[in-house]
């Protein structure tokens, strides 16, 4: 399918801070890759060969570390100096574009049959089709009210409670023909959700398709922590999830793993890292390359990230570990919580209720505690 992608990889991951703080959110690792990797892996396996990515926070260290080139998938950037929204920068990265082309958000992982978006899209003469998917709560989400036909009566984007009569989302994923693009004023932000889908609406050029297959928007650390399961246990198909093979564990070569460590599968641990004896490793948890988890510890549900360094005794549930931070001894960490990449948690902490230390904090030993 000859058919370029534009990829907005532009936001600031406010709702992942501190994780956000220095690597920006399509760069978040995903057990062993970017995230962002992930949906180049989507768009190859459905033929598109070319991409723009859409950049504005932190562009450096995307082009840095993919180049021009993901494995077949060409690659050009695209910066804005201001964030121009999600419809404004569609428009910035899509100036040149001849044909119809993909426009999809950079943060969500999905498996749907992008051939099939396009057929339905052809068939109905459509304008825009959005890839829709159900989700339990819509209210974070566009909501999208289809007639029979599958064009779309109405966008709602982030309905209230009230206003929900579907369960139906724009899964961040649409087809769209060059003319869309004359609804995007120059010069100024502009919403592709709440300015430009509502006209297309007007004009009845809308349409919408549902189509099955695994979809996760990652915007907060619950949704960040459920992609990681996800992965682990091969709910979302990819080739890492493969490579945990059939008992659902993948050590690197190069990691130490004491052989009085326990690794309870699900359980990923990255090249080079360290387990000590006595360390309870699983379910679901990943381990970073180059991290080290001291004597003792337990790291349950959970990410510690590349270079963390986790004291002896300490626990760790549902929660991560930011790039290089470090837990002193008998540290506890739970409950959704987030230490900052860099960070440096000193001795007996204890660390809950989505509490998030921030990069390259420091914190005293014993400072924190909870009932
Ligand atoms: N280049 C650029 N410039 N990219 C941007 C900008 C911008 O000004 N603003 C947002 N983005 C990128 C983000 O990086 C993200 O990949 C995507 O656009 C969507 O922005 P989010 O901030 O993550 O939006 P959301 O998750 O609240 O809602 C959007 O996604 C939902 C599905 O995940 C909307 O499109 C909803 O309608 C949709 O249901
Ligand atoms: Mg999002």
């Amino acid at each position: 399918m000859q058919i370029p992608a534009v990829i907005l990889v532009g936001g600031e991951g406010t709702r992942l801070r501190p994780l956000t703080a220095r690597t920006p959110k399509p760069m978040l690792p995903l057990v062993d890759r970017p995230l962002l990797a992930f949906t180049f892996e989507h768009l190859r396996r459905h033929g598109v060969v070319r991409a723009t990515l859409s950049c504005g926070y932190l562009p450096t260290q995307i082009r840095e570390h993919f180049g021009d080139d993901a494995d077949g998938l060409a690659l050009e950037y695209c910066a804005e100096d201001e964030p121009l929204g999600t419809g404004g920068a569609i428009g910035f990265a899509a100036r040149g574009i001849i044909g119809s082309f993909f426009a999809l958000n950079g943060d969500s992982l999905r498996g749907a049959d992008l051939g099939r978006l396009v057929e339905f899209h052809r068939d109905r003469g459509a304008k825009a089709t959005i890839l829709l998917t159900p989700v339990a709560d819509p209210t974070r989400y566009g909501l999208v009210r289809l007639r029979p036909d599958g064009r779309v009566a109405s966008f709602l984007e982030k309905p209230r409670p009230e206003e929900i009569d579907t369960d139906l989302i724009n899964a961040g994923v649409y087809v769209l023909e060059p003319e869309v693009l004359e609804h995007v004023p120059p010069a100024r932000a502009v919403s592709i959700e709440r300015e430009v889908f509502p006209r297309l609406v007007e004009e009845e050029s809308l349409y919408g398709l549902a189509l099955p297959g695994y979809w996760l928007d990652i915007g907060t650390p619950e949704s960040y922590l459920a992609a990681h399961r996800d992965i682990l246990e091969r709910n979302f198909p990819t080739e890492v999830g493969e490579r945990l093979g059939r008992d659902y564990t993948y050590v690197d070569p190069s990691a130490e793993v004491s052989a009085d460590a326990h690794l309870v599968p699900p359980v990923y641990v990255g090249a080079g890292a360290v387990i000590e004896a006595g360390v309870r490793v699983g379910s679901l948890a990943v381990i970073g390359s180059g991290a080290h988890v001291g004597a003792g510890s337990v790291v349950e549900h959970a990410v510690v990230q590349a270079r963390a360094r986790v004291g002896r005794d300490c626990s760790i549930t549902r929660s991560f570990v930011g790039e290089d931070a470090e837990l002193g001894d008998g540290t506890i960490v739970r409950g959704l919580s987030v230490i900052g990449p860099g960070a440096r948690v000193g001795a007996g902490n204890r660390i809950d209720g989505g509490l998030r230390i921030a990069a390259d904090a420091v914190v005293p030993p014993e400072a924190l505690s909870f009932p």
